[in-house]
């Protein structure tokens, strides 16, 4: 089966999810009979379409010469918004990976309502849409009878998503508890070690998982993003940011870390979805875990979530992920697991 896609977004997701489609084309096609086409393409420069399919090679070596999708030869268009290009493209799925923006979604918000609009699914890593609009994308996308699938939106390459919505289909989850956040998880594991805030943040910008603006990450609103996706998407709960506490790691102190570490504790900063009376508690904030919990050995360059459900026990799921690929992989996974 042909597979048309048009892939929005050719960052560091966007340009390892092409990389994928070319050298794991052959594989796809066998285990899954299905034939990836890169119809469209395009990022702040515009687009390029073509219904034949555009040359992967082409669009990498446009990107690794600071040029972008507008200039592809013949066939870019330099005057194209993302939803043009999605409304031309005739693609199967769109696979959005441009930046998340919080602030109004775009462009990712426009362009995946156009896509559900014109029944293609969607494959995507941008938590911003979903975490703005979950509910309403969710609902058209049933009405159009197509598919979003976004397991890249939390924690990368970590099927955080995929267990919760789907394996644990037929249980009550009763808890969740989560490190999802890089970056946070790298400074408190340093200033554990001894090293001051400012160097742990210096470095995390350095090796290049923390933003030039980590105020989303140190203030816990990444973390909070994923939790909403988590509650949505797992708990069956609609649920936006305004119904979660979330509090940073910008408070805690050498000696906050000292005193957990002489009480045989660490420090880290939790993503939380617990059952009270009835009601969600959702959480994110800076929590003492006793050294035998599963998520105090979850050591910078890791993440990973617990859950716990009436029927299916606990589960702990543990990623290291110190580049893009995993998350550019699960976008792939996402592709594949739309037609399976
Ligand atoms: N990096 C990770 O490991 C990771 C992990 C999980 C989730 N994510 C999510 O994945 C998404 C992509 O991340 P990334 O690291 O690849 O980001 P990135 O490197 O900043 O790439 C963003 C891409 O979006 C394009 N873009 C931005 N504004 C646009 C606009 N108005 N119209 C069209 N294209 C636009 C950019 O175009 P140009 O190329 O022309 O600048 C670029 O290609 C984000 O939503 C992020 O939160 C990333």
């Amino acid at each position: 089966m042909r597979v048309r896609l048009a892939v929005v977004g050719l960052g560091n997701v966007g340009r390892r999810f092409l990389e994928l489609v070319q050298s794991k084309h052959a594989l796809i096609q066998e285990r899954f009979d299905l034939d990836l086409v890169v119809t469209a393409a395009g990022d702040t420069s515009g687009g390029a379409e073509y219904f034949k399919g555009l040359d992967i090679a082409t669009l990498l070596e446009l990107k690794r010469s600071g040029k972008g999708a507008a200039a592809y030869p013949q066939l870019g268009r330099g005057e194209a918004s993302m939803v043009e290009i999605v409304r031309s493209s005739e693609a199967d799925v769109l696979v959005e990976n441009t930046l998340t923006n919080l602030t109004d979604g775009e462009p990712g918000i426009s362009t995946m309502r156009e896509a559900l609009l014109r029944k293609m699914h969607i494959a995507t890593a941008n938590k911003g849409p979903l975490v703005l609009a979950y509910q309403e994308l969710f609902k058209l996308a049933e009405k159009q009878q197509v598919k979003i699938l976004h397991s890249a939106t939390v924690a990368g390459g970590l099927p955080v998503v995929n267990i919760g919505r789907r394996d644990l289909s037929a249980g009550e989850i009763t808890k969740f508890e989560g490190i999802v956040n890089g970056t946070t998880n790298h400074i408190l594991d340093a200033m554990a070690r001894g090293e001051a805030y400012e160097t742990a943040l210096k470095h995390a910008q350095e090796i290049g998982i923390a933003e030039a603006d980590p105020t989303l990450d140190v203030d816990g609103w990444d973390a909070a993003n994923k939790l909403v996706i988590v509650a949505n998407a797992c708990l069956w709960r609609a649920t936006t940011l305004k119904d979660l506490t979330v509090i940073g790691i910008r408070t805690v102190t050498p000696q906050d870390l000292d005193d957990a570490r002489v009480n045989n504790q660490v420090i880290k900063l939790v993503a939380r979805a617990e059952k009270v009376g009835g009601e969600w508690n959702l959480t994110v904030k800076p929590e003492r875990l006793d050294m035998s919990h599963p998520l105090a050995g979850v050591g910078g360059g890791y993440m990973a979530v617990l859950y716990e459900s009436d029927i299916n026990g606990q589960i702990f799921a543990r990623i290291k992920e110190d580049n893009p690929y995993p998350t550019a992989a699960a976008v792939l996974r996402d592709v594949i697991n739309i037609f399976r």
